[in-house]
């Protein structure tokens, strides 16, 4: 068997980025710097081009081609001089290097694919101190100082490890697609423990709420954290940002995430394996197969208005999920199972596995007990039409046997779409209701994908039929 140390020490050894790789990236970095800088100068702009994210920490995983550039622009200007005129300098000058794209996060950034290599071009301030931080990502230099700072001694290979860690779990990423932890988040939490393994033992025993010093000062935190509760009660981690201890740097971490993250923690200790860091494979739809006749997977294909950002269109689908499984539990089904997916753009997919699909065409109703007449006189006029049956029980209450109005969870998704279309793109949309049967599932791998099988098709996440067996 091998050891703990030994087993890091191989995949360390895959994840680190070669020389090749780095030169490249580095060279990148060169020319849209060089781009950047003669234009600002062309314009008489002074503003300073710099390296943020986890190139610049060091923390980036081999095949990880995300390249995060600041331009940053005087204290003096204004938030709309930097959102508009800085972002417009921008556009401009990177334009000739490669495709260009215009993003928008809480204020727009730029783009440009380089020689494989996706580089995200922010406009931001340039600040003295982050007490005067004005826009969200006016935090990012100040996240690099304090990285740089402090993750020495090697410490970043940890992120390295923890990153990767985080990914084949799922875990990593906080965006509204994963909400999990980011990377600035596994940075500071190799900061504060100390290591990769120093991580996953602090983690291994967190019951959450769980509440993370990454202050030091003992009274701050416990201050921070008062104010953070306050301001993020949705929370399940508070991590507060030794930058801006007003932020929390998991407030985005959802309870499904953290609790797989604690549990793969406690797996991974108890019995190592190669299988926390291996890319999880895709769940073939050979494997579903077998058993899809005899299951109720139902697909609810949806389109939006117009292309959406993916924060904004995984934010709808997470709506619709939820009222989709109201409505079916509304009319008496059992949902197992939902998942949704998405192409990023206008495509929309919500999975429902349920107990059955259709309900029988009768259904027990309890009524009130005879002692409340008017009650009693309520009941009896509301089943009246649907009713086969109406008696006293044994226990003295009115019942009845009525008809269902519905039977069908598929021609309810079908026809009443608008009780759980809600959300504001998907409003006016039809949806093409379907269920998943052996002969079917073969298009449906061809027209998504593996993406959206892959979480139907998977019967057991590798990590966990280890920790399990
Ligand atoms: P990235 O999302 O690119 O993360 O954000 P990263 O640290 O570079 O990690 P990978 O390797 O690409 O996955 C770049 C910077 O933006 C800020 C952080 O300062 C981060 O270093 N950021 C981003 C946040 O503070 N919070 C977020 O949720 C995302
Ligand atoms: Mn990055």
């Amino acid at each position: 068997m091998t050891g703990i140390e030994e087993l890091l020490g191989i995949v360390l050894r895959e994840i680190t980025p070669t020389e090749e790789e780095r030169k490249k990236i580095l060279q990148v970095f060169e020319k849209i710097r060089e781009a950047l800088e003669k234009h600002l100068r062309s314009v008489g702009v002074t503003a300073e081009v710099t390296l943020q994210g986890s190139i610049a920490h060091e923390t980036w995983l081999r095949g990880d081609r995300d390249l995060d550039v600041f331009v940053l622009y005087p204290e003096e200007w204004s938030v709309k001089d930097v959102k508009e005129r800085g972002f417009q300098l921008i556009k401009e000058a990177v334009e000739n290097l490669g495709r260009v794209e215009v993003k928008y996060a809480e204020h727009p950034y730029v783009r440009v694919v380089v020689e494989d290599v996706e580089a995200d071009i922010v406009p931001a301030f340039k600040l003295k101190s982050p007490a005067n931080i004005r826009t969200a990502v006016d935090r990012t230099p100040f996240h690099t100082q304090f990285v740089v700072e402090h993750l020495k001694n090697g410490l970043n290979n940890d992120v390295r490890l923890l990153k990767k860690f985080m990914k084949t779990v799922g875990v990593y990423g906080a965006e509204v697609k994963t909400k999990g932890f980011s990377g600035y988040a596994a940075e500071l939490l190799v900061i504060k423990y100390g290591g990769f393994l120093n991580t996953l033992k602090a983690a291994s025993e967190w019951r959450p709420p769980v509440y993370v010093n990454t202050l030091g000062d003992e009274v701050l935190f416990r201050e921070a954290v008062r104010r953070l509760v306050e301001k993020y009660p949705e929370s399940i981690i508070y991590m507060p940002d030794p930058v801006d201890p007003s932020r929390n740097v998991t407030a985005a971490v959802s309870m499904e995430k953290l609790s797989k993250f604690i549990l793969s923690a406690k797996c991974f200790l108890e019995k190592p394996t190669l299988r926390y860091f291996e890319d999880v494979g895709e769940g073939a739809s050979t494997d579903i197969a077998e058993t899809i006749d005899e299951r109720c997977v139902i697909v609810v294909e949806l389109e939006a208005s117009t292309r959406l950002p993916p924060e904004v269109i995984w934010g709808e689908l997470d709506r619709i999920r939820d009222r989709c499984v109201k409505f079916l539990v509304n009319h008496d089904f059992n949902v197992y199972y939902s998942t949704v997916w998405t192409d990023e753009s206008k495509r929309g997919v919500v999975v429902l596995e349920l107990d059955e699909c259709e309900k029988p065409a009768y259904k027990l109703y309890e009524g009130p007990p005879f002692t409340d007449l008017n009650r009693v006189i309520d009941f009896a006029r509301k089943h009246a039409g649907k009713s086969v049956k109406i008696w006293l029980s044994r226990e003295g209450k009115l019942m009845s046997i009525s008809r269902r109005s519905a039977r069908s969870s598929l021609d309810l998704l079908a026809t009443r779409y608008n009780e759980y279309l809600v959300s504001p793109h998907f409003k006016n949309s039809k949806p093409v209701v379907y269920r998943v049967t052996r002969g079917n599932i073969d298009a449906l791998t061809s027209k998504y994908g593996v993406n959206v099988l892959r979480d139907l098709a998977r019967k057991i996440e590798p990590w966990l039929l280890d920790c399990t067996s």
